[in-house]
């Protein structure tokens, strides 16, 4: 895949050591992109060269803002001239527990890592990307639209990506930048063996008046995770959708990945509020009004 001046298009993915960014990272180098794919490990670094020929890994952490410098510096110092044809917003933890005992340090981290980091990456690309009038591909997800019950910080900061999304893709119009957001449902990927840790520590560290009041409510949340994770389809889905926005002719604005996804999405716009608690309450089996 060439660019006008003849060389190859080169994207930036963040996030890449597994899962979703690992995918977009491979489909991207498929379609012949120079892709650089931010890691925080050597070890990953290491097993992106070795997953496909393309893959340039570049160190960020998109909550530091000299990472983020310094990749930037190195991705520009790669391009030279030429400027970036995409940029994958795809970095994300999720952060969970009910929101009376969620921690807030925890809740901060959610945010930074979710949302700010993804604005201040976009920030330090968006010279390069408007030199080569590249796009940008958002990752969102389903709980962007439909809020969960005991993953409120999570959903919020894919709400406030949504926000962000429709934003900057009128803001940056003028310079026929693209900005597309992706809304996966579940996708089979190490993030559900973390929310399994983060669901131990939340149990951990509830207060003694937490843990009494919102016991059934975790037992409740573990089981929807392990339906969750046993259900979750291949990440491959996403990256197709990821790179769809970055060279269709017609990129769509957001991208539903999977039939959760899709069902939700309808169930959000149509069903009234009330009769939606009640079925989120009875799919999650969480404990009922007495
Ligand atoms: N899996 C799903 O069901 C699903 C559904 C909808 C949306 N999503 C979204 O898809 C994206 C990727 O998630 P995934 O499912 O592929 O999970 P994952 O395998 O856990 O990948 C998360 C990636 O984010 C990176 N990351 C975390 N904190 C970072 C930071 N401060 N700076 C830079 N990178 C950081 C991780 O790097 P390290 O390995 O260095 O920690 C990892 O590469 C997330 O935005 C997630 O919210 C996932």
């Amino acid at each position: 895949m060439n660019s006008t001046n003849g060389s190859r298009r080169a994207a930036v993915v963040t996030g890449a050591s597994t899962g979703i960014g690992k995918a977009a990272a491979v489909e991207l180098a498929g379609r012949g992109f120079e892709v650089f794919a931010g890691v925080r490990r050597d070890a990953d670094a290491q097993a992106l060269r070795e997953a496909a020929a393309g893959i340039t890994p570049v160190t960020l952490d998109v909550t530091d803002a000299a990472s983020i410098a310094a990749a930037r510096a190195s991705v520009e110092a790669a391009l030279g001239e030429r400027g970036l044809a995409g940029l994958v917003n795809n970095a994300g933890i999720g952060v969970g527990g009910p929101l009376e005992f969620v921690g807030i340090d925890g809740l901060r981290r959610q945010f930074e890592v979710n949302v700010i980091g993804q604005i201040a990456v976009t920030q330090a690309f968006l010279p390069a990307i408007r030199r080569a009038r590249g796009r940008i591909v958002n990752m969102g997800s389903i709980s962007g639209r439909m809020a969960t019950p005991f993953v409120g910080p999570y959903s919020a900061s894919k709400h406030a990506m949504e926000a962000l999304t429709d934003a900057l893709r009128i803001e940056l119009r003028p310079w026929g930048i693209g900005v597309s957001i992706v809304e996966p449902g579940a996708i089979d990927t190490p993030i559900w063996d973390k929310a399994r840790t983060m669901t131990d520590e939340i149990e951990r560290d509830l207060p003694p008046e937490g843990a009494a009041l919102y016991a059934n409510a975790v037992v409740a949340m573990r089981g929807f995770l392990e339906e969750q994770a046993k259900s979750g389809i291949p990440p491959e889905r996403v990256a197709k959708a990821v790179a769809h926005a970055l060279t269709s002719r017609r990129p769509k604005t957001r991208y539903l990945v999977g039939a959760d996804a899709r069902m939700q999405a309808v169930a959000a716009a149509v069903v009234p509020d009330r009769l939606l608690d009640r079925l989120v309450v009875s799919q999650l089996r969480l404990p009922r009004r007495p």
